[in-house]
């Protein structure tokens, strides 16, 4: 019996998605290809909210987080880095090893810094290259709700403001131009429902003008080529990974045909079924209430709870795939990825086998809390 696939990427990739990538080879430098990929471009756009350019990288989300570092970052510059998790202590590093002084402003995970806190960092340091901010920590379930003040903040002065939205676009709200994004990298395999392979990147006009004049010298990851190829003929400069473009092609239908709000209204929905019920549970939520993600919900062990005994009785007597913690909250956290193709049916499956998980560890559910716990899934649609 196939998984049901709860973990904070990849997700459940519907069959319609899956068999695109049947679809034969074609040429990358022919015109089907450049109507494949004008079309994806448009599509891409549409999702992110923004009229900006749009690069498509075959690569895991990591490739198009290390883009947005290698394409802007020079020996020296500064970058205020938000770290409430390990996505953001990873790019901070990134950054740092890469030439550049990230400028950390931490939290405790499970929060996020107060805002004033990155307000107090950017005037301190006048010299400020750019903000780059995980909107969604995967790590942790937590989302930052002051992105658009970031953009602000940044734009006072031409800071240059770069998001990593990789867990999140397609399962909250992203409108890139309104929040002055100027670099913004996500990743096929989570909240957009496709298979992993493919990152999508939107780039503001004063971003490309910039890294157009200021190359890297690397190869692969090099937007100034992506830039010129797309401009020239609607390509991309090396081999893109086709079936994967088929599949992301037609996710991206699938989230367009189910249209943006809905979509995000009913990933806050499984959200909220998924707290409560953890909480009738007994399990609490991780993140503080104000940070907590729609997207990834990370629920703390209680005793009696061992990380891999539960998750070995989820996936293989209920075939429920969900996560462990990353580094200290290893062992004392589980992740539930509530993306894609989430809905009703999955998080009652996904509560129901926790509920069956615990009671064969000898945790006895009692009724009431099982009932309590699933009760807010009907009020999804
Ligand atoms: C916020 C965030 N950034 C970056 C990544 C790295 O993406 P990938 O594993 O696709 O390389 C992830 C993966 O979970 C993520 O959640």
């Amino acid at each position: 019996m196939e998984y049901l696939v709860m973990l904070p990427g990849p997700t459940n990739v519907p069959n319609r998605v899956m068999n695109a990538m049947l679809a034969p080879i074609i040429n990358h430098r022919s015109q089907d290809f450049r109507i494949l990929y004008k079309s994806l471009v448009e599509k891409i756009k549409k999702t992110f909210q923004t009229s900006n350019d749009i690069i498509l990288l075959t690569t895991s989300g990591t490739g198009a987080v290390e883009a947005s570092v290698v394409n802007l970052i020079k020996k020296g510059d500064k970058a205020i880095v938000p770290v409430s998790g390990e996505f953001g202590s990873r790019l901070a590093d990134l950054i740092d090893s890469w030439g550049g002084k990230a400028i950390r402003v931490p939290s405790p995970y499970g929060e996020n810094p107060p805002y004033e806190k990155i307000e107090e960092a950017f005037d301190q340091n006048k010299d400020i290259k750019a903000i780059y901010a995980v909107y969604n920590e995967t790590s942790t379930g937590t989302t930052i709700r002051y992105m658009d003040k970031l953009g602000k903040l940044c734009s006072k002065n031409g800071t240059f403001f770069v998001a990593d939205a990789v867990s999140i676009l397609g399962g909250d709200e992203l409108p890139v131009d309104k929040w002055n994004i100027d670099i913004c990298v996500t990743a096929s395999q989570k909240a957009l429902a496709a298979p992993p392979g493919v990152s999508p990147i939107a780039i503001s006009e004063r971003t490309k003008k910039y890294i157009q004049s200021n190359p890297p010298s690397i190869l692969y990851l090099n937007l100034k080529r992506y830039f010129k190829y797309y401009e020239e003929n609607f390509e991309t400069p090396f081999t893109p990974a086709l079936p994967l473009f088929y599949a992301f092609n037609e996710a991206l239908d699938i989230v367009l045909e189910e249209g943006l709000d809905k979509r995000i209204l009913r990933h806050k929905l499984c959200a909220e079924a998924f707290y409560s019920g953890l909480s009738a549970l007994g399990l609490p939520p991780f993140a503080r209430e104000d940070a907590r993600s729609h997207v990834v919900i990370a629920a703390k062990y209680i005793d009696g709870m061992d990380d891999k005994k539960f998750r070995a009785l989820m996936s293989n007597e209920f075939r429920v795939l969900i996560a462990g913690g990353f580094g200290d909250l290893k062992g004392k956290v589980f992740r539930i990825g509530s993306m894609g193709e989430v809905n009703k049916y999955h998080v009652t499956r996904t509560l129901s086998s926790i509920i069956s998980s615990m009671n064969l560890l000898g945790l006895k559910v009692d009724e009431d809390a099982s009932s309590a716990a699933l009760e807010k899934t009907a009020k999804i649609f």
